[in-house]
C-alpha cells in the first residue's frame, strides 16, 4: 500500500477520532512530511480531511461503511455476492478482482471498497471514488462466452444497475449508450467491463464487471458539477450503500438467468431520438441517434447516411 492508501485506511477506521501527523507517521514508518503530502493529495481527490492544530487529522463525511457484514444483512442471492472481499480502501476494485480471478476466485465473488485511490474509468480515465460517498464494486464472472459477448454483459450490468438504483430510491434511472447510468440528465454511475481470454480458448477465462455509483448527497468537484449527480442528490434521501450492493447482486443474478437484457436496455435508453456527438479514436462528429439494434449497437444518422456503432462514446447535445 502507498502512504496515501495507508493514511486513508487509518482515517477511515477511526472516523470520529483526530490522529496526529506524528502518530500516523509512526504507524506507517514514514516522515511527517510524507503524511502531509498524502493528506494533500487525498484532499485533491475530494476527501474532506479536517486538520486541527495540536489534535491532528480527521476524515469528515457520511460514514455508513460498506462492509461484508452490512451487505450480507440484505443479500438474498444464491451465487452472486456469496464470496465477498471488502476493504476500506483499494487502488481499484477491478484491479483487485482481476488478481483474485487469476488466482481462481469463484464465479460471483464481489470485491468492494469504501473508497478507491485509483478508480479506473473507460478510455483510461479516472473514476472519482471518494470514500463513503459511493458504491465501488467489481463482480467476478465466468461466462461460457467469448470476449465478443462482453458488450452484452455490459448491457446486462447497466440494466442491473438501473434496477438496483430504483429498488433503493424513488428516482428513475436511464441508460446512456453504452453503459452510463443517468438520473435527471446527469451521470450517476459508470460501468467498466474487462475480460481475459487465452488465445487457445473459445471462452473468456473471466470477466470483471466494475460498477461505480455516486450514492451520498455530495458537492462534486467543479469540473464534474454540471455533468454528475448522485442518488442522494437526486432523491434527497440517504441511501444504504450496503443494501444497494445487495440489490445489485440480486439484479445481476436475475439478469444472468434471464434471456436477453436488450428489451429493457432499449426501454431505459435515453439516447435514441437525440442529437449526439459521436466520439471516436479518429475524432468526433454530430449525428442523430436513431435506435439500438438487437446486438446492442447504436445506429446514428449523420445526415449523409446511417452508421452502426459497435463501441465508443456519445454525448447528448440536444433534443
Ligand atoms: C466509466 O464511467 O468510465 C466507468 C467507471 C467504472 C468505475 C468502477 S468503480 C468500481 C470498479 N473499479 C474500478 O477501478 N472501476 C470500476
Amino acid at each position: 500500500m502507498t502512504t496515501k492508501e495507508q493514511t486513508l485506511a487509518i482515517l477511515l477506521d477511526r472516523p470520529e477520532e483526530y490522529i496526529s501527523g506524528e502518530v500516523l507517521a509512526d504507524m506507517e514508518g514514514v516522515s511527517r512530511n510524507s503524511i502531509w503530502k498524502a493528506v494533500k493529495s487525498l484532499r485533491a481527490e475530494g476527501y474532506n480531511i479536517e486538520a486541527v492544530t495540536n489534535r491532528g487529522y480527521r476524515l469528515l463525511g457520511d460514514h455508513e461503511p460498506v462492509s461484508e457484514e452490512g451487505i450480507r444483512r440484505y443479500l438474498k442471492t444464491k451465487l452472486i455476492g456469496q464470496t465477498i472481499e471488502a476493504r476500506s480502501v483499494m487502488a481499484s476494485t477491478n484491479a483487485r478482482a482481476k488478481e483474485l480471478a487469476g488466482q481462481g476466485a469463484p464465479e460471483g465473488t464481489i470485491v468492494v471498497a469504501r473508497g478507491q485511490t485509483n478508480g479506473k474509468g473507460r478510455a483510461e480515465r479516472k473514476f472519482h471514488s471518494p470514500a463513503d460517498s459511493g458504491v465501488y464494486v467489481s463482480f467476478i464472472l465466468r461466462p461460457k462466452a467469448g470476449s465478443d459477448r462482453a458488450v452484452r454483459l455490459t448491457m446486462l450490468s447497466a440494466v442491473a444497475t438501473a434496477r438496483a438504483i430504483e429498488r433503493v430510491s424513488n428516482v428513475r434511472a436511464g441508460i446512456k449508450w453504452v453503459n452510463d447510468i443517468f438520473i435527471d440528465g446527469k451521470k450517476a454511475a459508470g460501468i467498466l467491463c474487462e475480460t481475459e481470454q487465452r488465445a487457445d480458448s473459445a471462452f473468456v477465462s473471466y470477466a470483471i464487471v466494475g460498477i461505480g455509483i455516486n450514492v451520498s448527497k455530495q458537492i462534486f468537484p467543479p469540473e464534474l458539477q454540471s455533468i454528475a449527480t448522485s442518488i442522494g442528490n437526486a432523491s434527497g434521501n440517504d441511501i444504504s450503500k450496503n443494501r444497494l450492493i445487495a440489490e445489485l447482486c440480486g439484479a445481476m443474478e436475475s439478469l444472468l438467468a434471464e434471456d436477453d437484457p436488450i428489451q429493457e436496455y432499449r426501454e431505459r435508453s435515453i439516447v435514441p431520438g437525440k442529437c449526439v456527438k459521436v466520439i471516436t479514436e479518429d475524432g468526433s462528429y454530430s449525428a442523430t441517434a436513431v435506435a439500438i439494434n438487437d446486438d446492442g449497437e447504436l445506429i446514428v444518422d449523420t445526415g449523409f447516411g446511417t452508421r452502426t456503432l459497435r463501441a465508443g462514446e456519445v454525448s447528448i447535445i440536444g433534443e
